[in-house]
């Protein structure tokens, strides 16, 4: 395991009254010692983003609950609003988008339960997602992370070195195109969302660099990956397959439960992430921001 973050639990306790503590030795930090009804101040601020450079995943447990401004108040803090073109939207609020699974539905309706890194067809993925809970069942409705840096550094040099000269194409095909085989996940999502805006391909380094802390992680998803480039998808597979099977070990991931009000904020280029749907027959609502990210590099 690499280097946690370099402020101690002692600086930031000191200085700003926030405590950060892991959750697993992999990744995730629970923040307290904070208010997020309120504008958080430079040191906060500064405290705040070197936790989630470092932890890759924040909760921030026992929060009072937020306005729709409030909730995009802290998500700008660590970038700019970005839209994704199949979420679907609060009603009012262009910026704030639901995840949400009646009572009603079964398996096949709820979104998001492989891993992926959110919308990796973008030509700029997200950086990152705040998102937190309003409406949850009384068990059950976690949400699943694992840390890409150790899933990478857990390679041997060759293999690192291989792949730090390729790039893989990533679209939403499977997801919401012309071929998908998710019809009822499509009833979930926005309604105009365009068969062709699945079609749209982007080449991602399959290797990404962390811009703040130049730790490397992959950057290949079982939903959105399609095939590396030059290489046909038949000849992709095998390897993609070991890459994603890397994903399931334990020590690279952890298990968020939710809580009432809780905000978790999660970065979208070095974990993925999974919707845990052992609830049927609750609901569970949850509203999110997205933070526009760079091009993968
Ligand atoms: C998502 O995949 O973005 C949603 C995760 C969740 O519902 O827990």
């Amino acid at each position: 395991m690499t280097a946690r973050h370099p402020l101690s639990l002692e600086d930031a306790q000191a200085r700003t009254g926030i405590q950060i503590r892991p959750i697993t030795g992999a990744l995730g930090a629970r923040v307290t010692g904070i208010d997020l009804r309120q504008p958080l101040a430079t040191e906060q601020r500064d405290v705040v983003q070197a936790a989630f450079d470092h932890h890759l995943l924040l909760t921030f447990p026992g929060q009072q609950p937020l306005s729709p401004e409030q909730h995009m108040r802290f998500s700008e803090v660590f970038g700019d609003h970005q839209d994704l073109p199949h979420i679907p939207l609060v009603e009012g609020y262009p910026k704030l988008q639901e995840v949400l699974a009646e009572a009603t539905h079964v398996k096949g309706q709820v979104a998001g339960q492989n891993w992926h890194s959110d919308s990796s067809f973008l030509s700029a993925p997200p950086l990152g997602v705040a998102m937190r809970a309003v409406e949850l069942p009384d068990f059950g409705g976690d949400t699943a992370f694992v840390n890409m840096c150790l899933a990478y550094e857990s390679l041997s040099p060759a293999l690192q070195q291989m792949l730090a000269g390729m790039k893989a194409v990533h679209s939403a095909t499977r997801v919401f195109g012309k071929a998908s085989q998710e019809r009822e996940v499509r009833l979930n999502m926005r309604a105009n969302t365009s068969m062709d805006e699945g079609e749209r391909e982007s080449a991602h380094p399959v290797v990404r660099t962390h811009p703040r802390t130049g730790r490397k992680g992959l950057f290949v998803n079982r939903v959105y990956t399609q095939r590396f480039e030059g290489w046909t998808a038949e000849e992709s597979a095998p390897l993609l397959q070991y890459l994603y099977s890397l994903y399931d070990r334990p020590e690279f991931g952890c298990r968020i439960e939710w809580h009432p009000d809780m905000m978790l904020l999660w970065d979208n280029r070095f974990t993925q992430h999974r919707a845990i749907f052992d609830y049927q027959g609750k609901r569970r609502y949850l509203v999110r921001t997205t933070i526009q990210g760079e091009r993968p590099a």
